[in-house]
């Protein structure tokens, strides 16, 4: 590791290091492999915020429990606070949401998001993926409109306990919000539709709230009526905020995963072969898909204090911008970090980010990517990418693709 040199010049950052660059876009890992051999730390002046790439550095500022996610905290108009433009009366969500109130939430959610607790839903998972499967009647389709996409909004919509009948109309407000969710660049059409559909979901939650109190079920809806914490409860906006987080924070990311897992898969036949073998090794595969190539490639902090990381000074108030995606790959820690190997026997990743906001949904998302790819390679003996190749999306710190053509 070289001394950090966080004004350098000549390494990449800013826009070069998001998809609006093409070649970050389709390949980001030697783009920030130069900045992780350039220097520790580099501070991102173009994007206001600090940047790192190691292994150890991310996993230290992500369990720092004193760091703040709330943006209202960042120095103005620091990476954070352009990323997540929240209002002063705006109550964010859990992920923006700092202590006492985010412990407090995240206590009257998580029994939902258990292993347990998602284990149970794994049948369900499963069925979903025959459904989704049972459609397909081409011999060459886009996996992900077809299937990567569908999986986890179904499984979430059947989850929530939304009627079967509703589950197109929900994909398509989903997909409409998510699309916005995390892109302060995205054109004004796709705001405003983003917007109406925020609108219409906040009132089908409301409604649905209304129905889980009179027929409560087995749902998460019904689990955050019913939860209780030394006599606190969640307020019915809290309970729309934190449906809309599941779809925000859960479907892009999990149809990523599924996405990039099967072009893991597809592009090293080996391994492939391996797990067509011994399907038991789909934990450990969903995991190192999970390493290899993070749905989600930063996470963010602020600085709660001055401090020193990795040899650089930062103020109280600068975003910290930590790459999950280089992270996974640090030489120092990874033997070989660029092969895909679904025995690896370190395979630990931090894909799910860490300390107080490590994702919620990490068990639910492995649930899911399990089945899914299970499903799809047992459906398709002779499964592989065809000619039409594949797109990647270009969503700000997420990565995945928005097309990718397979054959059976
Ligand atoms: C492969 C799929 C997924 C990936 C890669 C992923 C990744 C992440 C990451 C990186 C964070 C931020 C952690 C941090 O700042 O330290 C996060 C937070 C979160 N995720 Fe996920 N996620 C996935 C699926 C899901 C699913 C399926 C759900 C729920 C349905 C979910 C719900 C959440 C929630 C609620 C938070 C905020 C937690 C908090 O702030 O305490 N995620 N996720």
């Amino acid at each position: 590791m070289s001394e950090s040199r966080p004004e350098s010049d000549t390494i990449p950052q800013g826009i070069a290091l998001s998809p609006f660059n093409e070649d970050f876009r389709n390949d980001p890992y030697p783009i920030l492999k130069q900045v992780q051999s350039a220097t520790r730390v580099l501070h991102d002046k173009p994007l206001k915020r600090y940047l790192y790439t190691y292994h150890d550095d991310v996993r230290d500022i992500l369990r720092d429990k004193d760091m703040w996610t709330d943006p209202r905290k960042g120095n103005p108009g620091t990476f954070m606070q352009m990323l997540f433009q929240l209002r002063e009366d705006e109550e964010p969500s859990m992920l923006l949401m700092d202590e006492p109130g985010h412990r407090r939430l995240r206590s009257l959610v998580s029994a939902s998001f258990t292993p347990s607790a998602v284990e149970r839903w794994r049948e369900r998972a499963r069925e979903v993926v025959t459904r989704v499967l049972d459609d397909i009647n081409s011999n060459e389709f886009d996996l992900i409109t077809r299937f990567a996409a569908p999986v986890p909004t179904i499984i979430i919509a059947e989850l929530l306990g939304i009627d079967t009948a509703m589950h197109d109309t929900f994909k398509s407000w989903s997909d409409d919000a998510v699309k916005v969710a995390f892109n302060p660049f995205a054109s004004e059409d796709s705001k405003a539709l983003g917007q109406a559909a925020g609108e219409k979901l906040d009132q089908f939650f409301d409604e649905e709230i209304d129905r889980r109190q009179q027929n409560p079920g087995s749902d998460i809806i019904s689990d955050m009526l019913r939860a209780e914490e030394d006599g606190d409860r969640l307020s019915r906006d809290e309970m729309i905020r934190q449906c809309n987080l599941l779809l925000i924070a859960g479907n892009v990311t999990t149809t990523d995963l599924i996405g990039n897992g099967t072009r893991a898969l597809l592009e090293h036949p080996d391994q492939l072969q391996k797990l067509r073998d011994d399907p038991s090794l789909i934990g450990q595969a969903i995991e190192e898909m999970l390493r290899y190539d993070s749905p989600v490639m930063n996470a963010g902090r602020i600085a709660n204090r001055d401090i020193d990381i990795g040899g650089c000074p930062v103020h109280k108030g600068e975003s910290l911008t930590v790459s999950l995606s280089i992270a996974n790959r640090d030489p120092l820690i990874y033997p070989n970090p660029d092969s895909f190997d679904i025995e690896r026997e370190d395979g630990h990743h931090q894909s799910f980010g860490g300390g107080r906001h490590l994702c919620l949904g990490a068990h639910l998302a492995r649930v899911e990517a399990q089945e899914a790819i299970l499903g799809l390679l047992d459906r398709y003996p002779n499964l592989r990418a065809s000619e039409k190749g594949h797109v990647h999306h270009a969503i700000p710190a997420f990565r995945g693709m928005s097309e990718y053509w397979v054959t059976t």
